[in-house]
């Protein structure tokens, strides 16, 4: 827990980014410059290596087989479909991905605004491994991320990491620190795209930031998974702007493009239960009264059954049910509180587990959107 609360300072500390949503030159840069949104240079892998370069699978060619990427280890080169024992490799985008064994790891250099903070979206599979783990970095940041749960059937999720560029050049490395008996035995990665975020501020409309989760990671047009945001002890600067992922497991980015989201475009699903869980600290004064509101809902993707989200706000909790036909929907509560300090933890987190009937096998859950925090005039 102190962990996390040193965190949260870091996080307001932030609040003096250089550029927000009301400052457009610098979007405006960005744009021009056709940085940070979609894939990275063959960040969908289809140029491959040439047929020299390839023993069967196996890069041998050296370190720039693959067009665009420097290469290290053993890396295979893999087609969709191919088949590995008793298991179909299959490729979420186009025909080819790759493949990490023990220590392998693949790294490009990207041009990007130094100062401005950004969200990478790959797609990562596990394969053979008990526990196969990626170590994504753009120094200084890095994050390991577990992928012995699975959050989406089709055996590939769509995972989002956030750095802020140091440099106008960053080394994006994704690396497999796996020691398996199989030395092939490690995730696929596929799709690799780049956004960059707009960290927005609090307004006298609301002391929470995004919190309508507007800002946020890539989101693949072509994908209906939704985006997994890894818990934030493993990641310093959050893709999911002014929002932390607390406690084990992570929460999913949704879209209104393939889910039912209550506001806008974007909303968060809480995917694991008590074991996944979103935070934010807002800046409060003690003794005056507050009002936390707030949208619970469904994504209409056949998560149905009885739900409950408990927010907090510090010590003060409430717990709003909601039924769940898994065809959309919500609805709006309120927590009325009077802050203790100056910094008040507003969280919210899911009390049970819920699997979708469709498929039975992927972790679902309610929806939370459109968070406002407002100071009330007369407590
Ligand atoms: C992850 O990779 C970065 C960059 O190579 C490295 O500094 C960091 O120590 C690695 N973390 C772990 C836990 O291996
Ligand atoms: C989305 O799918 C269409 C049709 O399969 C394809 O032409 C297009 O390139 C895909 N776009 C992306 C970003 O993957």
């Amino acid at each position: 827990m102190a962990l996390c609360v040193a965190r949260d300072i870091d996080a307001l500390s932030r609040d003096t980014v250089p550029y927000g949503k009301n400052y457009p030159m610098p979007v405006f840069a960005a744009e021009i410059l056709g940085f940070g949104l979609g894939l990275v240079a063959n960040g969908n892998f289809e140029l491959g290596p040439k047929a020299s370069d390839l023993k069967g699978t196996v890069v041998v060619g050296g370190s720039k087989s693959i067009p665009e990427w420097e290469i290290s280890g053993f890396v295979e080169y893999i087609k969709s479909g191919q088949k590995q024992g008793d298991m179909l490799l299959v490729v979420p985008e186009g025909a080819y991905a790759v493949r990490l064994g023990n220590e392998a790891s693949i790294k490009q250099n990207i041009k990007v605004l130094k100062g401005m903070y950004y969200s990478i979206t790959f797609m990562v599979a596990r394969t053979c491994a008990q526990e196969e783990r990626i170590n994504i970095s753009v120094t200084p940041d890095w994050g390991v991320i577990p992928i012995q749960t699975l959050y989406t059937s089709s055996g590939w999720d769509p995972i989002a990491f956030g750095f802020k560029a140091e440099s106008e050049t960053v080394e994006m490395l994704i690396h497999n620190p796996g020691k398996e008996e199989d030395p092939a035995c490690g995730p696929l990665i596929d799709s690799v795209a780049l956004r960059t975020l707009y960290p927005p501020r609090p307004t006298n409309q609301n002391l929470l930031k995004n919190g309508g989760f507007e800002e946020g990671p890539y989101v693949f047009p072509n994908s209906s998974w939704g985006v997994i945001i890894p818990p934030n002890i493993e990641d310093d600067h959050s893709p999911l702007p002014g929002w932390m992922v607390e406690s084990l497991k992570a929460v999913k980015y949704i879209d209104s493009e393939h889910f039912s989201v209550p506001q806008g475009t974007r909303a968060v699903e809480l995917i694991a239960g008590k074991e996944s869980a979103i935070a934010q600290v807002a800046r409060t004064i003690p003794g005056k009264t507050y009002v936390l509101s707030f949208s619970v809902g469904d994504a209409s993707n056949s998560c149905e059954g009885s739900m409950i989200v408990e927010a907090f706000a510090g010590k003060d909790t409430i717990k709003v049910p909601y039924e769940s036909k898994g065809k959309g929907g919500f609805k709006r509560a309120a927590l009325k509180f009077v802050a203790v300090g100056p910094r008040t933890r507003i969280m919210f987190l899911s009390t049970f587990y819920t699997m979708r009937s469709d498929d039975f096998s992927s972790l679902c859950g309610p929806v939370v959107d459109d968070v406002k925090l407002i100071s009330l005039r007369k407590p």
